[in-house]
């Protein structure tokens, strides 16, 4: 049912509903106590006037229109428009409506909810965690069920798209695309935004970025696999120039696709790492662990990111994964903390994982080990309480520990993949047998399951939080949505409780 009926609209407004004039919807990011950016992207094809409306209401009738700023389509951008919306008329923790309009086009309306203010009592904090979620082998049955939760926000994780046409390595191929270079990875800017648009092209995603504003940071795929800098050890293209130059192209995609509010000092430097706090009760943390990383450890062949058992560079001190002015400024962050409870939004694996005495993955934290040390004696240092981690990349449910002890452990909760092939699709092991020897091998981890995709909800309380999991079939929509973990963490108490 349409969320208002036609008869508000007046006689010369069309109301689009996101199709034919917003092929891609519209969506919402990084909210303030007063503020919020609003993003769509209009069609080409009707193109003829540079300028947009946007409009924010407090109720989805739009009988009073509160605010109304004109903007102009990023031309050069893939006609994109990101709306950077600052108004004393916006109170704190407070849901509002918003539409685009476009000569006499209307989209179709978007909600957002505003952040409290830093030190605003509040009482409970529903969000959803969702990553990985690789067009080509599912459909977005995550996001639709996503899109039906009661949330206030949508974490991203990282790999919004992938940057191939299709991946080779999955079992079923359901929606192969066709880059605009011919070539079968993203290389060159108009391969990104082409990926955008198709990715925002499905209903699914648009409805969940409709319905509530997202916290996004990149892994990875959004320039391309295992990356580090500008470094990319398995594209095709090799030429250190060429490389330099895709990466402030697959920089400036996210950029302008995504509604974030991030500083760009030029496209190769763009600072994505930054912190939201939702009143007394969260303080969220997102950090980048793609820009400022130091290279695999023990080199970029295949064998030896993957299933390596280490040569010692693991551990060198002159290793880094955030590099040192995010470090600086992640222990400021954890050390000048008002808020009862802290999230680190973080991209990448930090627990241990090794499989057959094996490391999984060096491109995870277990390639970083100083530094993740480093992290863990400051968290003891400083008596940091009440602090979990929120992980993607490694499209595996998993509910376990970090720790630099036994006294000192961080509960570390991963959400597996909304789309993209499960760990049994990468490693040639049967499902059962993978997971039972990963538990076996590392009593840290309390639950792990790779067989699923889906999503976290994470619902948050003055004296607890549950984190669950919760699990979709992407080839068939019908068999629901099923609850597979529910953890929760009590106030004061790292060991959290499973049912
Ligand atoms: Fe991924």
């Amino acid at each position: 049912m349409p969320l208002f009926p036609s008869i508000l609209v007046s006689c010369e407004d069309k109301n689009d509903n996101g199709s034919s004039v917003f092929p891609q919807g519209i969506g919402s990011g990084d909210p303030k106590p007063n503020g919020i950016v609003l993003w769509t992207r209009v069609n080409p094809e009707i193109f003829d006037n540079h300028q947009i409306t946007v409009e924010i209401s407090e109720d989805s009738s739009f009988r009073d229109i509160l605010i109304s700023k004109t903007e102009y389509i990023n031309l050069q951008e893939n006609f994109t428009v990101k709306s950077y919306i600052t108004s004393s008329k916006l109170n704190p923790w407070q849901k509002y409506y918003y539409r685009f309009r476009y000569k006499n086009h209307l989209s179709s309306i978007g909600m957002f909810k505003t952040l409290p203010e830093k030190n605003q009592e509040i009482e409970k904090v529903r969000f959803g965690v969702l990553n990985c979620q690789d067009y080509s082998v599912g459909n977005f049955y995550a996001h639709r069920y996503l899109a039906q939760e009661d949330l206030d926000f949508v974490l991203f994780l990282g790999d919004y798209i992938y940057e191939y046409s299709f991946d080779k390595e999955a079992d079923k191929v359901l929606r192969k695309l066709n880059l605009p270079s011919g070539n079968e990875i993203a290389s060159a800017l108009e391969d990104y935004y082409y990926l955008y648009n198709t990715y925002k092209s499905d209903m699914y995603l648009q409805e969940l970025h409709r319905k509530f504003p997202f916290l996004v940071v990149w892994d990875d795929h959004e320039y391309a696999n295992d990356c580090y800098g500008y470094n990319a050890p398995d594209h095709f293209i090799k030429d250190e120039e060429y490389l330099k130059n895709l990466r402030t192209a697959a920089s400036k995609a996210w950029f302008y696709s995504m509604p974030v509010d991030v500083q760009v000092e030029s496209f190769d430097k763009i600072k994505i790492y930054r912190e939201f706090c939702f009143g007394d009760l969260m303080k969220i943390i997102l950090t980048d662990e793609r820009s400022y990383r130091s290279s695999h450890p023990c080199g970029e062949r295949k064998f030896q990111r993957y299933l390596s058992q280490g040569c010692g560079e693991e551990k060198s001190p002159d290793r880094t994964m955030l590099g040192e002015e995010q470090l600086n400024w992640f222990f400021y962050q954890l050390s000048s903390n008002e808020q009862r409870w802290t999230v680190w939004a973080n991209p990448v694996a930090f627990m241990k994982l090794k499989l057959d005495n094996r490391y999984i993955s060096f491109d995870s934290w277990d390639g970083y080990q100083y530094e993740r040390d480093l992290i863990l004696q400051k968290i003891k240092q400083i008596q940091l309480k009440n602090l979990f981690i929120l992980t993607g990349d490694l499209h595996s449910f998993v509910g376990g520990f970090a720790q630099l002890d036994e006294e000192n452990i961080v509960p570390e909760f991963i959400t597996t993949s909304a789309t993209s092939s499960n760990l049994d699709e990468i490693v040639p092991i049967d499902v059962d047998l993978l997971e039972s020897l990963v538990s076996l091998e590392n009593e840290h981890i309390k639950y792990f399951n790779s067989s699923t995709n889906g999503y976290t909800i994470v619902e948050m309380t003055k004296d607890y939080t549950d984190i669950i999991f919760k699990s979709v079939d992407i080839q068939n929509a019908d068999k629901g949505i099923k609850i597979k973990r529910n953890f929760r963490l009590y106030l004061n108490n790292t060991k959290f409780i499973e049912y």
